[in-house]
């Protein structure tokens, strides 16, 4: 660890907050997730952030690239950009990270089970009782992950959605164990950051987000694989129909606006023609096995698309995503 942050992080680390106040952050891997989760916990002006990651990485650099639009829209100004920089510190050993130091943690390691079992394991020996313990795996039980800690009651899921800097929600997720407490001061937290957070009740494959998600790539994917329309299609009818409401209205308040006894009628009807298959499309199976995976693989997938359609695919999301916040 190079001295100055060493100094920067000592230097926070003598005042001991009251319990259950939190102000020191301690993010575990600096990768994207955690690189965008260190910036939107600066939103908090009270929260002293540290990363912690094994590689040597340049955090402001990377938090720089991921928030290049925010300042150039005049959404960020370099003053607020540089005051929130100067509240995040980069260490690459959890010794130097003031782990004792630390209110809650955050894991953004790789989704590895065995990796981040270690890693909190290496956390319960250095943070104080009374830390907050959380991961954000995408897919993983957070109940299985700190299946061999002794204290289950401090830890819980928070699933950030990927831009964590731009996406508002969080899903806390309680897992078999965590405590209401630890929900509520958890569901508080990324409230005071900006965030949307939701609670999980249970620790279930793909918590809330993920599983609506994925019952609608499901049927996507079916459609195409009978025939019934094609990628770009299938993609089109929902920008133009259901997808355009759906940041105001919600599947559950779409039932009772237009009638749960339609909705009964629909699904009497519907289900039954439905995917419901419980293994993955051998379609999708197919493009993986050619080696088709999409923008990762040079732009064959589903569709085709040239460098510069993938750019700027990539670009009008971020700028969407902007406009649809914060309105430039
Ligand atoms: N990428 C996404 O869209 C997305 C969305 C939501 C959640 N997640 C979850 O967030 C987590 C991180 O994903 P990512 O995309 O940022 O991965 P990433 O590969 O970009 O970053 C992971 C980082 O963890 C670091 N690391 C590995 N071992 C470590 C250790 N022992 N101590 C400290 N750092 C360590 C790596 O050096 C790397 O920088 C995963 O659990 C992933 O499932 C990812």
């Amino acid at each position: 660890m190079m001295k100055q942050e060493k100094e920067s992080c000592a230097a926070t680390a003598d005042a001991q907050s009251s319990v259950g106040e939190i102000r020191r952050v301690l993010i575990m891997g600096g990768g994207m997730m955690g690189t965008d989760i260190a910036f939107a916990v600066s939103a908090g002006r009270e929260y002293e952030i540290t990363v912690c990651d094994t590689r040597p990485l340049d955090i402001a650099a990377g938090i720089r690239a991921s928030t290049a639009q925010l300042t150039e829209k005049g959404i960020l100004t370099e003053e607020a950009l540089s005051e929130r920089l100067s509240r995040i510190c980069f260490v690459r050993d959890l010794d130097g990270a003031g782990a004792a130091w630390a209110d809650i943690v955050i894991e953004a390691v790789y989704e590895n089970m065995a990796l981040k079992q270690e890693v909190f394991a290496a956390l319960e020996a250095r943070c104080r009782e009374d830390c907050i313990f959380c991961t954000n795996t995408s897919a993983m039980s957070p109940s299985e992950i700190s299946r061999r800690l002794r204290r289950r009651e401090r830890f819980c899921g928070t699933h950030f959605w990927n831009p964590a800097h731009l996406i508002p929600l969080v899903e806390v997720v309680k897992t078999d164990a965590t405590t209401d407490e630890v929900a509520a001061a958890v569901m508080a937290f990324m409230t005071g950051i900006g965030k949307k957070p939701c609670l999980c009740r249970k620790d279930v494959p793909g918590f809330i987000a993920n599983r609506l998600q994925h019952a609608l790539w499901r049927e996507a994917f079916s459609l195409v694989e009978q025939g019934i329309a094609d990628a770009a299609t299938v993609d089109a009818a929902v920008k133009n129909s259901f997808g355009l409401r759906l940041p105001q209205l919600g599947p559950m308040e779409n039932a009772d606006m237009v009638g749960n006894d339609m909705a009964l009628s629909i699904h009497s009807y519907l289900l039954q023609h439905l995917e419901d298959s419980h293994t993955p499309s051998p379609l999708l199976c197919r493009l993986n096995e050619e080696g088709r995976l999409g923008f990762k693989t040079g732009g064959e997938g589903w569709q085709s698309w040239t460098p510069e359609e993938m750019a700027a695919s990539r670009e009008a999301l971020n700028a969407y995503l902007i406009h649809m916040l914060y309105g430039k």
